[in-house]
């Protein structure tokens, strides 16, 4: 399988569902629509929605209500990217290969773009309820978003990467919490999703939320890895960052070897755990493999 080129596919798929999300740029508030399809469209890998709709498929996809979510979790990855660039925050200018919103747009525009595409997400993702408002699965997996979205998930391990800065005799415990709320929590949410639009059970939905926790650990040690050693025009965005801000990380904290090694050994056990259902989807977990390797 030719992943780049499949992954590129799938990609432009789930733009095309993106798309139909937009909101038009018009109005006395036109700027901030501006400024959310600025980053929206900049062209992410699209990670997240194409996990959840390969998760999706994997289960039989059951539900109708999949596109909604599909573009309200790449809505608030965005936003959460946006308001990690900040000034306050990492401080970065370079964001999918352009300028980041708030350097484009001003810092007060990138403030609300992000707030906007946050509450975008949810009035998006609310949608699904006007095509099954009978399934308890849709219910289910709004609540999902919101939880994997909020304190308990990608916003607590912010609050905490950024407390954790220049502390770098912080624990492994603390490390881990970061790493499976700040970027854990969101591809939690996306695959979870996935499994139970797909029409998963219960114990099902659990077994996928271990894959994506040892996905979503993997995936951010190999964004720390690539911080060091990337290309910046193949990631589009600030290499260095880390160490500028004196980010506690698991490459700061193992060193690059272990990094690696960690990166590879946790997709592993993800894919023996994917492998213990009783469905396959080739492309998933050539996916899950993918991303071990990945250069941006
Ligand atoms: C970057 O996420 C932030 C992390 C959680 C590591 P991605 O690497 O998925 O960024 P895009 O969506 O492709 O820009
Ligand atoms: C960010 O982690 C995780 C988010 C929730 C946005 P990083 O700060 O390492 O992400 P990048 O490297 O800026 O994409
Ligand atoms: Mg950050
Ligand atoms: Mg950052
Ligand atoms: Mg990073």
């Amino acid at each position: 399988m030719d992943m780049k080129k499949e992954i590129a596919y799938k990609a432009s798929d789930m733009d095309r569902i993106i798309y139909r999300y937009l909101p038009k740029e018009e109005g006395y508030q036109a700027t901030v629509f501006q400024a959310m399809n600025y980053s929206l469209l900049a062209g992410g890998k699209r990670i997240r929605p194409i996990l959840m709709m390969e998760t999706y498929k994997l289960f039989g996809e059951s539900s109708k209500a999949i596109e909604p979510f599909v573009a309200a979790i790449e809505m608030i990855h965005t936003y959460s990217l946006v308001h990690d660039d900040l000034p306050a925050m990492d401080n970065d200018t370079l964001r999918r290969g352009r300028p980041t919103t708030h350097a484009k747009f001003g810092e007060a525009m990138g403030i609300l773009a992000g707030d906007a595409l946050l509450n975008y997400a949810f009035e998006t993702a609310l949608t699904a309820l006007s095509v099954e408002p009978d399934n308890p699965a849709v219910v289910q997996a709004l609540q999902l978003l919101a939880k994997k979205a909020g304190v308990y998930g990608m916003i607590g391990g912010q609050v905490a990467d950024v407390e954790a800065e220049k502390q770098y005799g912080i624990s492994k415990n603390r490390l881990d919490f970061i790493y499976r709320l700040k970027t854990g929590a969101l591809i939690e949410a996306a695959m979870m999703i996935g499994a139970l639009l797909g029409g998963a059970g219960g114990a099902e939905v659990e077994q996928i939320g271990q894959v994506a926790e040892k996905i979503g650990l993997a995936f951010q040690i190999q964004d720390d890895v690539l911080d060091v050693v990337g290309d910046e025009e193949v990631l589009g965005k600030t290499i260095g960052s880390d160490a500028r801000n004196q980010k506690a990380t698991y490459v700061v904290f193992e060193g690059l070897e272990k990094a690696r090694q960690d990166v590879a050994s946790l997709t592993g056990e993800a894919v023996g755990i994917l492998r213990d259902l009783p469905y396959e989807n080739v492309f998933l977990t050539e996916l899950l493999r993918w991303m071990v390797r990945r250069e941006k």
